[in-house]
């Protein structure tokens, strides 16, 4: 044994400049400024949400820019002097603010991870209640590699309970962005926050660029509000489910009538049958995290579900996950996309593809005939998410304890296409609900309509005469 060791310790502290660079290098400089908004609504839910559909009524936020400088500013209540070392640090101990519910914020980066992403000055000025005071991060705090303090002092500079932050010094290629690329920019920015922000400003934020009020973009699906359950109609497919403290409401159905083959391929610039909004929408803590996806992420192209096609442009769907715990949701550090991972949204997943089948197989059935089945939707509602969720208490809900997940469902009656072919005759005949439930379940397809097991049976059938 060695005594006079020199095998004491070794210095593994964080170099202050590859910590800077590295936390921006995988995040877009939009969804950067996105995480500032989100600190924005942490704000307003520390204040305690008002509670009713538009619980960020009255509160703002302000986005300006130009070639020498970005500014932030909002009147969300401030950050309260005691959550400083939560607020600045780079990354927050575990202990601290663990359940501002309804945030998304988790890792204590987002706001300084946006500051280091455009610029080497930045002023924060706040106001919470009796606190005011202005923290200012100089550009010499980058190049000292062993304080990592800040500056702070006592300040009026914020008039009403609310934050600013000013960042200068921008760093190379930004002023190009928000000089030359001004325009270019404002609208990425635009259309970033009209999707992502889209249900918290339903909620009320307001939000502008440069003074431009922002406006929302929103999935609205047709439902039938008047028919009776057992009419044959156009409603979504409607899941809901608690998963380990996390709650769920996946609704997927028409956003508008379907085209026909020849339409949705004349139509190659989008203008009447826009494809941008079909697919996927999931939201965490009504944040989007990933906006109208068409890919295997969310089911397309996966197991007995056809890749996306302009054909099934008309096919909306999606899912809200809430948690009082942001560490639950499934998305990424940056919030821009799903982890594909998360055991939950592996669990979702399984209805997402259920609902996705009944809407493109009904696409399926009626095609050469669309024309036709538009008839169904027209005059019939096309309801939000919020109008969705209000009609959904007013519908019956199977709950589904032995599928997986367990949950509550609801599946349309879809109308089909009428008329038979000359070669065709209908087959209808009336048996016990208990001998049907019977089929449903040896055949594994627990959701599914009378009819469609009746029409399974016969399938099954036929493939046996054939052999
Ligand atoms: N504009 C603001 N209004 C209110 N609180 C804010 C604001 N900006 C930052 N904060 C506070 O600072 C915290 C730290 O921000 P951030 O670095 O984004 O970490 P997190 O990932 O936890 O959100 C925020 O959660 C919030 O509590
Ligand atoms: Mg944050």
């Amino acid at each position: 044994m060695s005594t006079n060791s020199k095998y004491v310790s070794v210095v593994a502290t964080p170099v202050k400049s590859f910590f800077v660079s590295m936390l921006t290098r995988d995040i877009k400089l939009e969804d950067a400024i996105l995480d500032l908004l989100d600190n924005s609504v942490d704000g307003v839910l520390r204040l305690g949400t008002k509670g009713g559909d538009k619980p960020f009524e009255g509160f703002w936020v302000g986005i300006t820019f130009d070639k020498d400088s970005f500014t932030i500013s909002d009147n969300c209540g401030g950050i309260p002097w005691s959550l400083r070392d939560y607020a600045f640090r780079m990354g927050k101990t575990h202990d601290y603010e663990p359940t501002l519910v309804g945030s998304l914020g988790v890792y204590g980066i987002g706001m300084k991870r946006a500051i280091f992403k455009i610029g080497r000055y930045c002023l924060i000025t706040t106001k919470n209640e009796n606190d005011s005071y202005e923290v200012e991060i100089p550009p010499t705090w980058f190049e000292d590699e062993s304080d990592w303090n800040l500056p702070v002092k006592a300040s009026a500079g914020q008039k009403y309970d609310g934050t600013a932050i000013v960042i200068k010094n921008l760093n190379p290629g930004i002023p190009q962005i928000f000089g030359e690329g001004f325009l270019a920019f404002s609208r990425n920015l635009e259309e970033a926050i009209q999707t992502n922000y889209a249900y918290i400003i339903e909620k009320g934020l307001s939000i502008k660029i440069n003074g431009h009020l922002i406006t929302p973009i929103t999935t609205k699906l047709v439902f039938d509000t008047d028919a009776t359950e057992d009419v044959p109609t156009i409603r979504p497919y409607i899941f809901t489910t608690n998963i380990d403290g996390v709650d769920v409401f996946l609704a997927i159905g028409f956003t508008r009538g379907i085209p026909s083959q020849a339409e949705a391929l004349n139509d190659q610039d989008g203008k009447k049958y826009k494809s941008e909004s079909a697919g996927w929408t999931i939201l965490c803590n009504d944040r989007v995290v990933l906006y109208a996806d068409k890919t295997i992420l969310t089911g397309w192209g996966e197991a007995k579900i056809p890749h996306f096609h302009t054909q099934f442009i008309a096919i909306s769907g999606i899912v809200e996950f809430r948690s009082n715990d942001a560490k639950k949701l499934p998305t990424t550090t940056t919030k821009r996309g799903i982890d594909a991972n998360n055991p939950i949204y592996l669990q979702v997943k399984n209805k997402m593809l259920e609902g996705l089948r009944i809407f493109t197989d009904y696409t399926n059935k009626w095609k050469t005939r669309e024309p036709e089945s538009r008839k169904y939707i027209q005059e019939k509602a096309h309801l939000s998410l919020a109008e969705l969720k209000i009609h959904t208490e007013r519908l019956t809900l199977k709950s589904y304890t032995k599928s997986y997940p367990p949950g509550y469902q609801y599946k349309p009656i879809l109308p089909s296409p009428s008329i038979i072919k000359p070669t065709q005759r209908r087959i209808s005949f009336i048996k016990d609900l208990s001998d049907i439930n019977k089929i449903a379940e040896y055949l594994s397809e627990s959701s599914a309509q009378p009819s469609e097991i009746g029409e399974k049976c016969f399938d099954i059938i036929l493939d046996e005469a054939k052999k």
